[in-house]
């Protein structure tokens, strides 16, 4: 296979850091982006030993850092998001503040807007653009309306942008539980047990792994046949 490039925002941590991971021990040079420099530096760190990344610093909730991005990314093989901001997102109505809701969407539906406008000219003709939404909108709980709302939200948009961008492809991962760094977020000290007790109702016996997730999106990435497509990574999380 060629070498490709891919732009991997939110490579610096959790399931975009895996997908780093993954495509340079298959050899393809890799971008990772996100808001914190150290993050990033850290995250380049951690990949050394499988290979080099670049790395850019850019909040995709800004238009600005976006265009500036793909300024200094080149040409490109596929872009995938797997940024999320959802500090303060996970409450109950009355205690939700109007800015962790628009912080949710800036990160998860916006910023993914703002990729798809400015960098799907960037991308070869072969080339694919993956977005990441979750099972909150499958499986809804209290204190997840706007995660919700966000995760639902980008199945449709990705519908939409794989008619108007194609032949580009447009896809979207939804995760269920991982064990990543956002559950510090979620529910801090509780993480653990929660995930355990998770782990106990799903089909699969276990939480997802960020290399669940990775496998996942190097798939929507590389099968030509796969556009407009939801695919749901969540041991069974949607049935029970
Ligand atoms: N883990 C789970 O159980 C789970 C379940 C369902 C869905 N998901 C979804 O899966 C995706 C990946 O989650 P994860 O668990 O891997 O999260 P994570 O470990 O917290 O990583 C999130 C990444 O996004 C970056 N980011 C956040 N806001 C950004 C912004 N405005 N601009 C650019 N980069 C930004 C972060 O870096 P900076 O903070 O430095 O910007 C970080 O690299 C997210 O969309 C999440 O909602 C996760």
């Amino acid at each position: 296979m060629n070498k490709e490039t891919v732009l991997i925002v939110g490579g610096s941590s959790g399931m975009g850091l895996e997908l780093a991971r993954s495509l340079l021990a298959d050899g393809s040079a890799v971008v990772i982006a996100g808001r914190s420099s150290e993050r990033l530096a850290q995250a380049r760190a951690a990949l050394a030993a499988v290979g080099d990344v670049r790395m850019v610093a850019a909040d995709i909730a800004h238009e600005d850092d976006v265009i500036r991005l793909f300024a200094e990314c080149g040409r490109l093989d596929h872009i995938v998001s797997t940024a999320a901001d959802i500090e303060g997102a996970y409450e109950l109505l009355p205690d939700l503040e109007l800015a962790a809701a628009r912080r949710v969407f800036d990160s998860k539906f916006f910023g993914p807007w703002l990729l798809a406008k400015h960098g799907s000219s960037r991308l070869a003709p072969h080339g694919s653009i993956t977005f990441t939404s979750g099972i909150a909108a499958y499986r809804p709980a209290p204190r997840g309306s706007v995660v919700a709302g966000v995760n639902g939200a980008l199945a449709s948009l990705a519908y939409a942008l794989a008619v108007e961008l194609a032949p580009i492809r447009v896809n979207v991962v939804s995760p269920g539980w991982v064990d990543t760094p956002i559950w510090q977020h979620v529910a801090g000290d509780e993480a653990p047990a929660r995930l355990d007790a998770m782990a106990q109702k799903l089909p699969v016996g276990r939480i997802g792994r960020p290399g669940d997730i990775a496998d996942g999106i190097r798939f929507l990435m590389r099968n030509g046949f796969a556009t407009g497509s939801v695919l749901h990574l969540d041991g069974g999380h949607r049935l029970v």
